[in-house]
C-alpha cells in the first residue's frame, strides 16, 4: 500500500468510518518522523473525504503507540529540535474538523498517550495502560502531556503520572474521566467502529459544528464560549440539515442529513 507503518481502510456497513491502524509492530508501533507524516497524511485524506464522518486511530492488542520513537530522539540536540520544531508533525490530529475516536489497547505511553488525548473520545481495551514516562529518560512530554492530561485528570492525578512515569491502567483511567469506556479486548476496535457509525450517521457539517464548540472550551473563558456556542447554534439555522432534522422529528421518521 501507501504507506510503511499504517494500514488504512474504511469500515462500517456504508464505508464511513476511516480507519487507521498505527502499525509498526517491531518498535511498538513508536512514533518515528516517517509515522508521523504518514498519519497526518491519512487524516488529511479522511478530512477531505465527503463520505466519512469520523475517524478511528487504533494500534495492536500490545500497544496502541509506546511513544515517541526514542532511538530517533537520542540522536537530537537543542538546535535541531528547535529548528525543525521537533512535534510539528503532530499538530494534524488534534486540528481536524471530524470527530476522531483512540481504540487504545495496550500500551498508550508518552507520545502514545498524547496522541490518544489529541483524539476526542478515548475508548479503552481492558488491559491498556496509559502514562507520561519521559521524566525517567531525562526529559518532559512534549504533545500535550502536561497540558491535555492535567485539563483531563485534574492536576494532583497528572502530576503523579508526570513525576513519576507510572502509567494508569484501563480502569482508574475510566474512573479518572480520560476514557469515556473500557470494552474486553479483543471486542475494543469493533466498538469504536460502531461509535464511528452512531457519529457518521449524523449531519457531518453539524458534528464539525459540535466538535469546535467542544473543542473551543479548552481554549476560551466560559463567557467567550458560551458565546460562541451561541453563534456557532444560530449558525445552524442556516443549513439544509438543521431544518431536516426539526422536520423529521414533526413527521414522526428518520432525517435525510445532506451535510449541508
Ligand atoms: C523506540 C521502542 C519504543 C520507543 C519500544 N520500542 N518502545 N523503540 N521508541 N518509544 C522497541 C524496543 O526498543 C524493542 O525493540 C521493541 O520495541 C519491543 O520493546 P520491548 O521493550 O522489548 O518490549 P517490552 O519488554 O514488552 O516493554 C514494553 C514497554 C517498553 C514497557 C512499552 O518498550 C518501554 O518502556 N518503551 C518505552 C516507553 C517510553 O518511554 N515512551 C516514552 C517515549 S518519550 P528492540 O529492537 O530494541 O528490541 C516520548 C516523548 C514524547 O514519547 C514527546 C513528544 C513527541
Amino acid at each position: 500500500g501507501q504507506y510503511q507503518n499504517l494500514i488504512v481502510d474504511k469500515k462500517g456497513q456504508n464505508q464511513n468510518v476511516g480507519f487507521i491502524q498505527l502499525n509498526r509492530p517491531k518498535a511498538l508501533n513508536a512514533l518515528c518522523d516517517e509515522l508521523m507524516v504518514e498519519l497526518t497524511q491519512a487524516v488529511t485524506d479522511f478530512e477531505n473525504d465527503g463520505n466519512v464522518g469520523c475517524i478511528v486511530i487504533t494500534g495492536s492488542e500490545k500497544a496502541f503507540a509506546a511513544g515517541a520513537d526514542i532511538k530517533e530522539m537520542q540522536k537530537r540536540d537543542f538546535s535541531q529540535a528547535y529548528d525543525e520544531n521537533f512535534t510539528a508533525a503532530w499538530t494534524k490530529v488534534a486540528e481536524c474538523k471530524k470527530p476522531i475516536i483512540a481504540a487504545v489497547n495496550g500500551y498508550a505511553l508518552g507520545g502514545g498517550n498524547e496522541l490518544a488525548m489529541m483524539c476526542d473520545i478515548i475508548y479503552a481495551g481492558e488491559k491498556a495502560k496509559f502514562g507520561q514516562p519521559e521524566i525517567k529518560l531525562g526529559t518532559i512530554p512534549g504533545a500535550g502531556g502536561t497540558q491535555r492530561l492535567t485539563q483531563s485528570i485534574g492536576k494532583s492525578k497528572a502530576m503523579e503520572m508526570v513525576l513519576t512515569g507510572n502509567p494508569i491502567n484501563a480502569e482508574d483511567a475510566e474512573k479518572a474521566g480520560l476514557v469515556s469506556k473500557v470494552f474486553p479486548v479483543e471486542q475494543l476496535v469493533d466498538e469504536a467502529i460502531k461509535l464511528g457509525e452512531t457519529i457518521s450517521a449524523q449531519s457531518k457539517l453539524v458534528s464539525a459544528m459540535c466538535k469546535e464548540a467542544v473543542s473551543a472550551s479548552f481554549e476560551m473563558s466560559l463567557r467567550e464560549g458560551l458565546h460562541f456556542e451561541k453563534r456557532t447554534f444560530h449558525a445552524t439555522f442556516a443549513t439544509h440539515d438543521r431544518m431536516a432534522g426539526m422536520t423529521a422529528f414533526i413527521e414522526k421518521r428518520p432525517a435525510d442529513f445532506k451535510d449541508k
